[in-house]
């Protein structure tokens, strides 16, 4: 028998899970790890944390499958993206990794964009300087903690770190390049004159691979730690958001996958390099060797949900625990009585400002319409309509640069409920399906080391092989219609308000 290992180094904990080649899941275990928050709006966590994780539970799989390490083919590496790992001339870790959510990097943008031009910067990166994306971060190190700077020898990304563990290579792929602001994205290799521009020495970083290629292979050291067995390969694997891409079948023109998670993504396949000129969505080179992905982000979209339940929902919450279902299910059928608009309510989800396509760290969350006739069910819909107008939003760039979606799958904890599904189908005006596997990532990354192994000949041919679709939810005309007459209203709210959240800000 042939296996497969997909690791998913994210932010609350590592996820790793075996594989047949079938695709079915044989093994899976999950280590969680701290986030240190040291002042207001930083983030960052330990290397070390994830390493431990990572061999943990490789080791976790192994052992409860009983599998042969010999029969397992390959690994592949997801993860959180745009986290700065920086080491030493001997390889040690010099400070805690700053990741992504990080928002401490406002100047370093204004110098980023300052240094290498802002038309440049999105013809070249896909993107405008963004805090949270990983040069801000190399240039907050260098500007604050110059000493330590000095002394760095390497940059990687998180999965990349726990590649140098497994392989003693330094190496990443070009998903996950793509979201440190320093990769040439159409060209898919380092730019050099955004590395010259920001005075970054190429030297420091990682050799670039397409994501199923061999990167390198387990070492001795590496397979005592870990279980697995020495000189397996380990592929570049992809950014977490890419790697769910593989994991459901988005790895063609047309395919694309809505996620509703804490923050929410719009995530479409192109073979046709396309950059929004105004930077509202990121453009990455995907998993796919020779495609990109063009993405929109909603920061708030599951959060708000979760907020909307933690402060409004206790009663939901407490007879959920006696039924033993989660609240979300019964928040749902309350919201399933309230129509289409909630009486004239609407609800704009920007409680952690927004990126898509506003990119405004400012805007704040807003309920327009609110009248003395409302009830909290009618504020609970507004809020998951408000979630979803704010995903069309995302839709309707995609759709102006040309970027075609056919088929739309449903993802994360709010693609789960029916409701919320039938939501994105009408609201987008296209049916909206789900995946039969939930592994997302970590299955998109085994499909990925498949590919480097040789199980399978293509990441296609990997995704046609093992993922399955379910019936899709078809749009109601008439829904659309209505939700229309809302949508219009939505858009028209944001650039009404973009002063008066300057002025809050500024309070
Ligand atoms: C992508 C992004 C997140 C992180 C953490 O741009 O910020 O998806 O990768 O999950």
């Amino acid at each position: 028998m042939k296996y497969l290992i997909g690791s998913d180094i994210g932010t609350s904990g590592t996820k790793t899970v075996l594989f047949d080649a079938d695709g079915k899941v044989v093994a899976s275990a999950t280590v969680e790890y701290p986030l240190y928050q040291p002042q207001n709006g930083w983030a960052e966590q330990d290397p070390a944390d994830w390493w431990d994780a990572v061999a943990r539970t490789i080791r976790a799989v192994l052992e409860q499958s009983g599998v042969n390490a010999a029969d397992v083919k390959g690994v592949g590496l997801s993860g959180q993206m745009h986290g700065l790992v920086m080491l030493d001339g001997e390889g040690k870790v010099l400070r805690r990794s700053i990741i992504w959510c990080d928002q401490r990097t406002a100047a370093e943008c204004a110098e980023i964009t300052e240094r290498v031009g802002a038309q440049r910067l999105i013809e070249i990166t896909a993107n405008p300087a963004l805090t949270g994306f990983t040069a801000s971060k190399i240039l907050w190190v260098r500007n604050h903690e110059p000493e330590l700077y000095a002394r760095c020898r390497h940059i990687l990304l998180p999965k990349d770190y726990i590649r140098y563990e497994l392989t003693g290579e330094f190496a990443t792929e070009v998903s996950d390049a793509s979201g440190m602001q320093l990769l040439d994205i159409p060209g898919r290799c380092w730019s050099a004159e955004v590395l010259e521009k920001l005075e970054i020495d190429p030297e420091l970083l990682a050799k670039v691979y397409e994501s199923p290629e061999v990167t390198g292979v387990v070492t001795e050291r590496a397979a005592a730690l870990t279980g697995l067995a020495p000189g397996t390969p380990v592929v570049g694997g992809a950014g977490d958001n890419a790697a769910a891409a593989v994991g459901t079948g988005v790895v063609e023109d047309g395919r694309a996958f809505t996620t509703i998670g804490t923050s929410g993504v719009v995530f479409a396949h192109t073979s046709q390099l396309a950059i929004d000129p105004k930077g509202r969505v990121h453009t990455f080179c995907c998993a796919v060797p020779g495609s990109w992905h063009v993405m929109g982000v909603t920061q708030g979209a599951g959060l708000s949900l979760k907020w909307f339940r933690d402060q409004f929902c206790a009663a939901e919450m407490q007879a959920a625990g006696g039924m033993g279902v989660d609240p979300y299910v019964l928040m749902d059928k309350q919201a399933e009585r309230v129509p289409i608009g909630c009486h004239k309510l609407l609800y704009l989800p920007y409680l952690m400002g927004e990126r898509t396509p506003h990119l405004d760290p400012d805007c704040r969350g807003v309920f327009f319409g609110l009248s003395a006739i409302h009830t909290r069910q009618d504020l609970l819909r507004a809020v998951m309509e408000g979630v979803t107008f704010s995903q069309r939003d995302s839709v309707e760039v995609l759709r102006e640069m040309g970027v075609s979606i056919r088929e739309m799958l449903a993802c994360g904890g709010g693609g789960s409920s029916p409701l919320w599904r039938q939501m994105l189908a009408d609201v987008y005006g296209c049916a909206v399906s789900t995946v039969a596997s939930k592994e997302g990532p970590a299955l998109g990354v085994a499909l990925l080391a498949g590919v480097g192994a040789g199980v399978y000949p293509s990441v296609e041919e990997a995704c046609r092989r093992v993922i399955r679709t379910n019936p899709p939810q078809e749009p109601v005309a008439e829904h659309t219609a209505e939700y229309e007459k809302y949508y219009e209203v939505y858009r028209a709210l944001y650039p009404s308000l973009k002063e008066n959240y300057k002025q809050l800000a500024a309070i």
